[in-house]
């Protein structure tokens, strides 16, 4: 597939899909409110490529927001989940591939003593979160705004992502659950620290993304995640790491391998699942016995560890391991995108800045150095995004419909599918920068 220079038409699905499910989307960021339009609707997607209904080629950039790490419809996947469909899809009993998939996550995750498996990023957070509260016997929850930890009630108001959700019944949160979870911004370790102070004995948990990519991408400071860390000692609190996005994209053991920090729990999701449903949370042992049924916290699914999934985690973690430098080249292409969208905006002079981080790209329209938390994140230009995105996708490059969303790379984006993109925003940004002269 090559991508196709076109003006996009609305697309004929998405105007179908209005009428018969709600919002016309299954997840509010797909309807694009931030840029005007709706994500086009996709019907097939190969390497680094989607197309949409009415036969658009896009080089791809959403990737499902972080699961698709090796390609749209790569066929060493394909093929595990053809063959595991075709010996039963879910059975209600623990199967062998399951505890081998355990096996392989807990030698690559040291901080991990056992796991257990759950379907979605959200469940993942939800239950270490509860698992939390359980072993210390406390109720508050510290998490950090911009943090997006999945759509549970304790984790959907001031959030990152495109949640949008304020901290008041409108948003269908009790005032019960607001007040038991206390939002501080990110990196600041000083609100951490008082914070912990005024609530001695009540804090159960920190919940955390250790590079945060909900906000754009926004990374710890120097410091503040090993501060946390010893905070949750000093005051025997759980910290929790939600690796959901970072666990297997960025490296064998995660955001906590490459920065050194070890939590107490570790929740999983998006990639692990080689782009089908699978999330999982695990970590020290002691916390994970006080889980059912050796303990008194109840959690289960239907789907949790489903064959099916499993298969497709086997595939990936295979296909990674097969590829010695797999990490380094992913890794290497997203150091080129950067170079090339920053060199870009920099010959404009039209004010954005990019970040990134392993195979995560983030452009956004603020000036000054890398956003830090999440009053830092919102000073972003939406307007000068949304001509962005939109003179993008004319160009052939689908781009995330949000500035709080990232642009994920899979290792099948080639340095043509870069230099390419590169070409597209140089001229892309320009609309963007007229954009802002307007205002
Ligand atoms: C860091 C993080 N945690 C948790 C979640 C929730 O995962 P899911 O959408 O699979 O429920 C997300 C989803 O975007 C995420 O980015």
């Amino acid at each position: 597939m090559s991508p196709t220079t076109h003006a996009p038409t609305p697309a004929r699905e998405t105007h179908r899909s209005q009428r018969w499910l709600a919002g016309g989307v299954d997840s509010p960021v797909r309807a694009g409110l931030p840029v005007g339009a709706p994500t086009p609707a996709l019907v097939e997607g190969h390497g680094s490529r989607v197309r949409d209904e009415d036969g658009r080629e896009y080089i791809d950039y959403i990737c499902g927001y972080g699961p698709v790490l090796l390609a749209h419809g790569d066929k060493r996947v394909a093929r595990a989940v053809s063959k595991a469909a075709a010996a039963g899809t879910v059975f209600g009993a623990t199967h062998p591939e399951e505890v081998r998939l355990a096996q392989r996550l807990v030698a690559a995750f040291p901080s991990m003593e056992s796991v257990r498996f759950v379907s979605t990023g959200t469940e993942a957070c939800m239950s270490a979160v509860r698992l939390a509260r359980a072993f210390t016997r406390r109720e508050k929850i510290i998490r950090f705004e911009g943090c997006y930890h999945g759509h549970s009630d304790d984790m959907i108001f001031s959030a990152g992502a495109s949640s949008l959700s304020a901290a008041t019944i409108a948003s269908g949160v009790s005032s019960g659950v607001i007040h038991d979870v206390l939002v501080l911004p990110y990196n600041d370790i000083f609100a951490v620290d008082r914070t912990l102070r005024a609530r001695r004995n009540e804090v159960a948990a920190i919940i955390v993304e250790p590079v945060a990519a909900n906000m754009g991408l926004c990374l710890p400071v120097a410091g503040f995640l090993e501060g946390v860390r010893d905070l949750c000692r000093s005051f025997g609190a759980v910290l929790i790491f939600d690796e959901v996005i970072t666990g297997i994209r960025l490296g064998a053991g995660g955001a906590q391998a490459l920065l050194g920090v070890r939590p107490d729990l570790t929740c999983l999701g998006k990639a692990l699942g080689g782009g089908l449903p699978l999330a999982a949370f695990g970590g020290r042992g002691d916390i994970m016995a006080k889980l059912a049924p050796d303990g008194t916290v109840f959690q289960g699914g239907t789907f949790s560890g489903n064959p099916l999934s499993v298969a497709a985690a086997h595939a990936l973690l295979d296909a990674i391991e097969s590829e010695t430098g797999f990490y380094a080249a992913l890794d290497a292409r997203a150091t080129r995108l950067a170079a090339g969208l920053r060199s870009a905006a920099t010959a404009l002079g039209c004010g954005a800045t990019v970040v990134q981080y392993g195979s995560m790209v983030d452009l956004r329209f603020r000036l000054g150095p890398p956003h830090a938390n999440m009053r830092e994140s919102s000073q972003a230009d939406p307007r000068s995004y949304a001509a962005y995105y939109q003179a993008m996708l004319e160009r052939g490059v689908l781009l995330p419909p949000s500035q709080m969303e990232l642009m994920f790379l899979t290792a099948s984006h080639g340095d043509e599918d870069i230099d390419a993109t590169v070409a597209a925003a140089a001229a892309a940004l320009k609309a963007a920068c007229r954009a802002k002269d307007k205002v």
